[in-house]
């Protein structure tokens, strides 16, 4: 990933990354009210995987790279690719990002959201309010001539004057009828540095912030990815398209099942 060049969908390309967008965001939003104490993030696996088969899809996440579930489940100290576990019990006051990608008619939908479970601590929930600002700050950026480094710089102008870091170890990257591929979206950046956007270019931007340190470390399990110090991270993603004037984000909910 990266090296790669970066391939420019054509309307009809992203006609069907709309479709799998939608259906991204309607599975995101189907799950919502099961995200409460007491539910285990295996739980939350099986309705997503009963979701997305129903409707003839797949989940990208199943069997990718050996990735044993069909979502991911990031609690807490989870940065990402938690591993969804029929012993991890969600208890009140938890956070959890729910990272979702069904693929429809051969084409990506990948979208995430921190959800609180119960009630959250004053930090928990300035830490998700101020991590899904940097995403929708960032993709206020997304428009041709700017560049990649655009994003990145937006994103941490909105996290790190609130004492919170950035971390660096993961991006965002290109998505179409592959799962991962260029560009690279790293999510910290300096203006007018890094490749320049061009109309049909389709990727995600996907913040991940912590609450400490922005180090990252992998369990022994090969995916989960923890912070070093404990502290909170939270995490929201959306797929979006460059377009003539502007942005299209693919990934939004429109009150629709798919
Ligand atoms: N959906 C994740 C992303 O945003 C990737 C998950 S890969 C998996 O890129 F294998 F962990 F599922
Ligand atoms: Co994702
Ligand atoms: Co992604």
């Amino acid at each position: 990933m990266g090296s790669e060049r970066i391939v420019l969908l054509s309307k009809r390309e992203i006609e069907k990354m709309r479709r799998a967008g939608r259906a991204a965001a309607a599975l995101l939003h189907y799950l919502e009210p099961h995200v409460k104490p007491g539910v285990t993030t295996a739980e939350l696996d099986e309705i997503a995987e009963s979701w997305t088969k129903e409707r003839g899809y797949r989940s990208a996440p199943l069997g990718y790279h050996g990735f044993p579930k069909s979502i991911c489940t990031s609690v807490n100290n989870v940065i990402c690719h938690g591993i969804p576990n029929k012993k991890q019990v969600l208890k009140d006051g938890d956070i959890i990002n729910i990272d979702v990608t069904p693929v429809v008619d051969g084409y990506h939908g990948d979208t995430s959201k921190t959800f609180f479970v119960g009630e959250p601590s004053a930090e928990a929930r300035k830490l998700v309010e101020v991590t899904e600002k940097c995403l929708y700050q960032a993709i206020e950026e997304v428009k041709p001539g700017n560049r990649i480094g655009d994003l990145g710089a937006a994103i941490q102008e909105c996290a790190e004057p609130q004492g919170f870091s950035v971390v660096r170890d993961f991006v965002g990257h290109g998505v179409s009828n592959v799962f991962h591929t260029a560009p690279q979206v790293p999510h910290f950046g300096t203006r007018g540095k890094g490749k320049r956007l061009r109309p049909g270019m389709v990727f995600t931007i996907e913040p991940m912030i912590n609450e400490g340190s922005w180090e990252a470390k992998v369990l022994e399990d090969e995916w989960t990815a923890i912070t070093v110090d404990g502290g909170l991270s939270a995490q929201f993603e959306h797929t979006v398209a460059v377009t003539p004037d502007g942005v299209e984000i693919l990934t939004l909910y429109e009150g629709d099942d798919v």
